[in-house]
């Protein structure tokens, strides 16, 4: 075992706090959703009983209605702004512990598939029930997508802030986003930038507007149907939508092998309505898929990793197969490493800044995912190799400078670490 590989294993140990693991200390003090779906497939690759543990902990906070929250506050903690009182979704969830009232990328199924392949390949026969309590919790929350979510029926999943897609201040919310008010009733007291420069973080009037939706949803007590006709923002998302493709085709490989019959059907019916949604956002022109506005009903064009993701659910067809190639590869032409998270060519473009350029390395190994998926290997060696790269030179840092290869944002990162023991494995 390398010595890095060591340092991805010590950073999880190091962020564990009891079970489960903060995305880094002090800039995100508590349990993140789709972070800890990726942290447990690194620990699958060396302790099977703490991958597991991962995905327990988070349905700690699993809401009675199936969604799974994006933060659970298992323990409070100052260095985080927006905290429990702020969303205040206690009167909707009452179990313990408090949670936020919004959702993340339900990479949870993915994950699950993954550790279980693993523990079985170990003959660890006794995971079978852990299995079966984490199978259910997410079907339930796959009911709760498809039913909340997309309730017009158009087989692509919305959401309704952009802390729901994971790419917070990406360049394909600035139109929808332009729309919400800034004036918040809850003072912004921002702990970002106190731990990480505010160059490299969303600006002050994307705070507002995040406060601003979460204001409107916790007046509508955070009932879903009142906020799916309350929101100033709903965007079918494709990101959102190929990744619960994948996690459905995921919990279907598990069904199959814990011979549930009923749910193979029910969520085969799933695969299939997710799958003609994001075949429809294809569009030649711009080689790669599109979100769509459903306030303004146009589709989303700007180039982000977004237009990429569809590949880890479905097959591209040889047209789609040559453009996503060449497209992907004239985004990382003269990059240090690629896959940025904004076109390079584009005006919305800003290297450091989080979500408008950096690259992530959960978001390559979606990629590279993807890319193998779709018989593009050579592509995915190229990519992962940088990505392993990138780690090994400027450390297990949450987002990369795709221009200089620069460590960008916080350090010590948990998904960043889960990605090496990944990509490594
Ligand atoms: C943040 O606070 O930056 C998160 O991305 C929201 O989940």
């Amino acid at each position: 075992m390398s010595d890095i590989t060591d340092a991805a294993r010590a950073i999880l140990a190091f962020n564990d706090r009891g079970g489960y693991t903060v995305p880094t200390d002090a800039l995100y003090p508590f349990q993140w959703n789709w972070d800890s779906a990726f942290v447990s497939m690194g620990f699958a690759t060396f302790n099977i009983d703490r991958a597991y543990q991962e995905l327990e902990r988070l349905i700690e906070g699993q809401w009675d209605d199936g969604m799974l929250p994006h933060i659970v506050f298992h323990v409070p903690s100052d260095t985080y702004f927006p905290g429990p009182d702020v969303w205040n979704t206690h009167h909707r969830h009452h179990k313990k512990p408090t949670t936020s009232g919004i959702t993340q990328p339900p990479v949870f199924g993915m994950a699950l598939r993954y550790i279980y392949e693993i523990a079985l390949t170990e003959g660890r026969e006794d995971v079978l029930a852990r299995t079966r309590l984490l199978f259910h919790a997410a079907l339930r929350s796959h009911r709760w997508w498809m039913k909340v979510r997309d309730p017009e029926k158009r087989g692509l999943v919305a959401i309704l802030h952009p802390w729901e897609s994971g790419s917070d201040n990406s360049p394909a919310w600035d139109e929808a986003l332009a729309r919400v008010s800034t004036i918040t009733k809850t003072e912004i007291c921002r702990q970002d930038t106190k731990h990480v420069s505010a160059a490299m973080r969303p600006h002050h009037a994307d705070y507002q507007r995040f406060i601003h939706l979460v204001e409107v949803y916790r007046e509508c007590k955070w009932d879903p149907v009142k906020q799916w006709s309350a929101a100033p923002f709903k965007v079918a998302d494709v990101q959102m939508t190929a990744i619960l493709a994948r996690a459905t085709a995921d919990l279907i490989w598990i069904a199959s092998h814990l011979n549930l019959l009923d749910e193979i059907n029910e969520l085969s019916t799933i695969h299939r309505i997710l799958l003609d949604g994001l075949r429809g956002r294809w569009r030649n022109n711009l080689r790669g898929f599109v979100s769509l506005d459903l306030i303004s009903g146009k589709d989303i064009q700007k180039p982000t990793q977004a237009y990429f993701i569809p590949l880890i659910a479905i097959e591209l067809d040889t047209y789609q197969h040559e453009a996503v190639q060449d497209e992907i590869e004239r985004w990382c032409n003269g990059m240090i490493v690629g896959v940025p998270s904004t076109a390079p060519f584009s005006s919305d473009f800003e290297s450091k800044r989080y979500w408008r350029g950096p690259v992530w390395a959960v978001i390559n190994w979606l990629i590279v995912d993807g890319l193998c998926k779709n018989h593009l290997a050579e592509l995915a060696a190229i990519i992962e190799g940088n990505t392993i790269n990138a780690i090994e030179r400027a450390g297990f840092r949450e987002y990369f400078d795709p221009i200089t290869g620069e460590g960008l944002g916080g350090n010590s990162f948990s998904w960043t670490a889960a990605a090496y023991l990944v990509l490594r494995h």
